[in-house]
């Protein structure tokens, strides 16, 4: 059923007196009012099973304060939602956007009460996913079962949030509206891609969140095989959300697959040390994860894609570093140097920038070899709009370009199903040392195809 747009709009935040609400959503609610880019936004619900230090943390958010309501709300339990048919009845021809800013195991019954319920009403609505989408891929298609039952897809928003970041968007851009690198950006001239994001935080009291999901689920399964998508589609027909979204459906489509006998050569994990005492139970759960994927397609057959993250790590750092193959070596030989390798660096954290890293002879010695130099542009010198900011406004006008499709959120577990699997039956997780780069097993596995991780 297609239902009409309207420019007046509520917002049911379920999670609202939670972590993302407080640290996120709230602030940038704020900004996004104060800028006048929510159009007629009428109220905001932040619904939560108990109120909390909420009002410790909005207390400077003057625009949103004065939108803001919070009612005691728990989603699991059906009597609460006769109180949001009692408020929806107030706002006809209005939009209704629903945020589930939830612990995932309480999506699917969110999705169900809320469906239910909004059959009575003709609002237009829209419903926003946070990840991750389910724990697996059968709990993913449950998931977007239940979430097609009630809503149609142009009403989901599968949130995403490095999305929403500036350096991360600037792979199209300088992919598809400049000459130099589509060219060359293909197996014949890349010798492989390392997408990493180190974090130098732990568990930062999630502890329950982080122990059933690890290193694979939350940061590889979404964050990074989306910026492999950016990094690998075609460019779409038109710049439009079906389309762009087609092309990164297409990419993962064509992702090698791989069984679980073989997950030992395409995966490595590891734990950092004092993370059971810090959890206070056994755990296999990881806190480092590294794999290896191949695109079998006419651009990218036999071109490695590298994937790491990992937590209590030496630095925060998330790039994108695309690998150039070694110039042949005629001049470099002359010299007796080694040939270079050209590398453009997308990077995410900790600044927004784009670098080429390509070598120039020092000034003064012609003769010596040639030295490795940046040219660096800062894609944020006013600073980036949080990524959040981006997407939700982005909802607001109803723009799906930067959300997750249905397919697209399955693709990617269906990716890394055989992983999850192998590692859950593995009782032995390599240990390295918080501040450390991650286990020495991580370095080995790319060693062994005679690489190395690169730090830019
Ligand atoms: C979240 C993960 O999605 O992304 C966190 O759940 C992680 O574990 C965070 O720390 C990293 O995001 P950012 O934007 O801080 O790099």
């Amino acid at each position: 059923m297609i239902r009409r747009e309207a420019d007046k709009k509520v917002l049911f935040i379920l999670g609202g007196t939670g972590d993302l609400s407080k640290r996120k959503l709230y602030p940038v609610l704020n900004s996004l009012l104060e800028k006048g880019k929510l159009g007629d936004l009428l109220k905001v619900y932040a619904l939560g099973r108990t109120k909390g230090d909420l009002e410790e943390h909005v207390k400077n958010l003057d625009h949103l304060r004065k939108i803001l309501e919070y009612h005691r709300f728990d989603v699991t339990n059906r009597e609460d939602y006769n109180f949001l048919a009692e408020e929806i009845e107030k706002f006809k021809d209005t939009e209704l956007i629903f945020y589930l800013a939830l612990p995932p195991q309480l999506f699917e019954v969110a999705v169900v009460n809320l469906g239910s319920l909004l059959r009575k009403f003709p609002n237009p609505r829209k419903i926003v996913v946070e990840k991750p989408f389910g724990f697996d891929l059968e709990s993913a298609r449950r998931l977007n079962f239940q979430l097609k039952r009630y809503f149609t897809e142009e009403e989901i928003y599968r949130i995403d949030h490095f999305l929403g970041k500036v350096a991360v968007q600037n792979i199209l851009s300088v992919r598809f509206s400049n000459y130099i690198f589509e060219g060359i950006w293909n197996k014949n001239f890349i010798d492989h891609i390392q997408i990493s994001a180190l974090e130098t935080v732990g568990l930062e009291g999630r502890a329950s969140y982080y122990d059933r999901v690890g290193a694979l689920r939350d940061m590889i399964q979404n964050h990074l095989l989306q910026i492999l998508c950016f990094l690998a589609m075609e460019p779409p027909a038109v710049m439009e959300a079906e389309r762009v979204r087609d092309e990164k459906v297409k990419v993962l489509a064509s992702i090698r697959r791989f069984s679980e006998e073989d997950v030992d050569k395409v995966a490595v994990r590891g734990r950092y040390k004092g993370y059971l005492e810090e959890l206070g139970k056994p755990s296999n759960t990881e806190t480092y994860a590294a794999i290896k994927l191949y695109i079998d397609n006419f651009r990218w057959e036999g071109v490695p894609f590298y994937l790491r993250t990992g937590k209590r790590l030496k630095e925060k750092k998330t790039q994108a570093i695309i690998v150039f193959k070694e110039v042949p070596g005629n001049f470099h030989r002359m010299l007796g140097c080694k040939p270079a390798q050209n590398k453009l660096v997308f990077e995410i954290a900790p600044k927004n920038r784009v670098r080429f890293l390509f070598e120039m002879t020092p000034p003064e010695n012609f003769l010596a070899c040639p030295v490795e130099r940046s040219m660096e542009m800062d894609l944020s010198p006013e600073g980036a709009p949080e990524a959040y900011e981006t997407l939700l406004e982005d909802i607001f006008q109803g723009n799906q370009t930067l959300f997750i499709r249905e397919d697209e959120s399955e693709l990617a577990w269906e990716i890394i199903e055989p992983i999850i699997k192998a590692w859950k039956e593995k009782e032995q997780v390599p240990e390295y040392e918080p501040g450390s780069y991650g286990p020495q097993e991580a370095e080995e596995f790319i060693k062994r195809d005679g690489r190395r991780w690169l730090y830019l």
